[in-house]
């Protein structure tokens, strides 16, 4: 086997050093260098043409048809795009405590039941592993677990496993490198060693993740790259509903969520998530308004939140939780121009309830009803829901999937809803059951939500 030695080399220019610098000689960038295993290559005579793979027509290329393997967990599944994909490589991230152990301990417990599966837990010991499988039910006798930290050793116990659950990357190491576990170096090494062995051996792996505290997966970006799926999993740590979303997926679509609950027992899959994203008091307090909204193939009501108060000492504070923040100030800026609601000496704070992002412009009307409703007052009553992208100009755009949305607030249960003026024509068969209010304006929704206040900006 060829000597592995390990070098520093500067992730700006590449520059490669014995030794770890803090600036770079040749590019002047500080503290970019980052550890590298170094194996020198021996060619073999003859040995490399033969493994090389000729270019050929993709028609004579054979479709691979893959059987996924059922999780056991139909939320994980759905999030997968169907299932597991033998041999993939599935990297797993999020907060401390939300349950991302917790959720890998479910998965190893059913797929032991068929598969040879090896779950290392570089973080805890094995005693409290079995602690965790107990109270989760997990019960299994062909479980195989292991403390184990250096990833030289783990690889040495993947004789005819077929499932590798390394809990959590930034734990192993390679003791070929010189460098702490979790740096950027290590993790690299870490994480492509193992895609080589998955990819090679056929192993199907799982990788636990940690976020930074700006919320992405702690290590190189290379990281997430070199996966073929990166789950992300989401929600408060102290609310119990937990939300697994795919951030990138070679085998899927990228935009599926899964609902979860923690329960003593574990993660139990939340199918009616109905009632999740709004509150009990909907519709006694200003400030909150419901939006249906897209997230991959499902359409979930989500209540938005909002406070206003007025600034006591300097410039006004804007706040926002689930929310994007640039999508509040233009939302705010709005309502100043066209709905003369002056902001200016408000401090403005937004949130997405039960702990979701949304990213969809369809939530724009909703956020700036919520605005104006917490500003003016006047209550929204717990039976509308509005959606609707929101223009500078002050119109109500129109947005895709405009009849599934009504037909998600007829099912929540609600009784009116505001929606675009140019979606009213796809929605004409739904009229029946719910009372559609079109809005072309924002200052015209802003008007159904509460008459007294409104002042016309034509
Ligand atoms: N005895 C228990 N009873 C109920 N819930 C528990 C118990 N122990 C742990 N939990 C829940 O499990 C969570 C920890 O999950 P875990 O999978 O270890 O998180 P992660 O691996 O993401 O850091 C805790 O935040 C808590 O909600
Ligand atoms: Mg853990």
């Amino acid at each position: 086997m060829a000597k592995t030695a390990t070098a520093y080399v500067c992730s700006e220019c590449g520059t490669v050093s014995p030794k770890w610098l803090g600036k770079c000689p040749n590019c002047g960038a500080w503290n970019t260098f980052v550890e590298e295993l170094q194996t020198p290559k021996e060619p073999e005579k003859g040995k490399t043409a033969a493994r090389f793979e000729r270019p050929r027509p993709l028609s004579s290329v054979k479709e691979e048809k893959f059987a996924r393997i059922p999780s056991g967990i139909a939320e994980l599944d759905r999030v997968l795009g169907g299932g597991i994909v033998p041999a993939s490589m599935v990297l797993l991230g999020g907060d401390p405590g939300i349950g991302k152990s917790t959720l890998l301990t479910e998965v190893a417990g059913t797929l032991s039941k068929a598969y040879k599966v090896l779950y290392v837990s570089a973080e805890e010991s094995v005693s409290q592993l079995k602690l965790r499988c107990n109270r989760l039910g997990v019960q299994s006798d062909t479980l195989l677990v292991m403390n184990e930290t250096a990833l030289e050793n783990i690889e040495e116990c993947l004789d005819g496993v077929q499932v590798l659950i390394v809990d959590s990357i930034q734990a192993v190491y390679l003791e070929a490198m010189s460098s702490s576990a979790g740096s950027v170096g290590q993790v690299r090494e870490c994480a492509s060693r193992l895609m080589r062995l998955a990819k090679a051996r056929n192993i199907t792996v799982f990788l636990v993740g940690h976020v930074t505290k700006e919320g992405a997966i702690a290590g190189p970006k290379v990281l997430e790259h070199i996966m073929d799926t990166v789950l992300y999993f989401e929600g408060d740590a102290e609310n119990n509903y937990r939300i697994l979303r795919a951030v990138k997926n070679r085998f899927g679509s990228v935009n599926e969520v899964g609902v979860f609950e923690m329960r003593e027992t574990g993660l139990a899959g939340v199918k009616d998530y109905a009632g999740i994203f709004m509150s009990e008091s909907r519709g006694e307090n200003a400030g909150s308004v419901v939006a249906p909204f897209f997230s991959g193939n499902r359409c979930m009501c989500v209540e938005i939140q909002a406070l206003v108060s007025k600034t006591v000492f300097g410039m006004p504070r804007r706040m926002s939780l689930g929310v994007d923040y640039n999508k509040l100030v233009l939302m705010l800026a709005v309502l100043e121009k066209k709905a003369n609601l002056p902001f200016y000496s408000q401090d403005v704070y937004l949130n997405a309830m039960g702990g979701i992002r949304i990213g969809e412009p369809a939530v724009d009307l909703a956020v700036l009803l919520a605005l104006a409703s917490a500003y003016t007052g006047s209550v929204v009553d717990a039976g509308t829901a509005c959606f609707g992208e929101v223009g500078l100009t002050g119109e109500v755009r129109g947005v895709s999937h405009a009849e599934k949305r009504v037909r998600e607030c007829i099912n929540a249960g609600f009784k009116r809803v505001l929606l675009p003026k140019s979606n009213l024509h796809s929605v004409e068969g739904l009229k029946g059951k719910i009372e559609l209010v079109p809005v072309a304006y924002v200052w015209q929704a802003v008007r159904e939500i509460g008459k007294k206040q409104t002042k016309s900006a034509e």
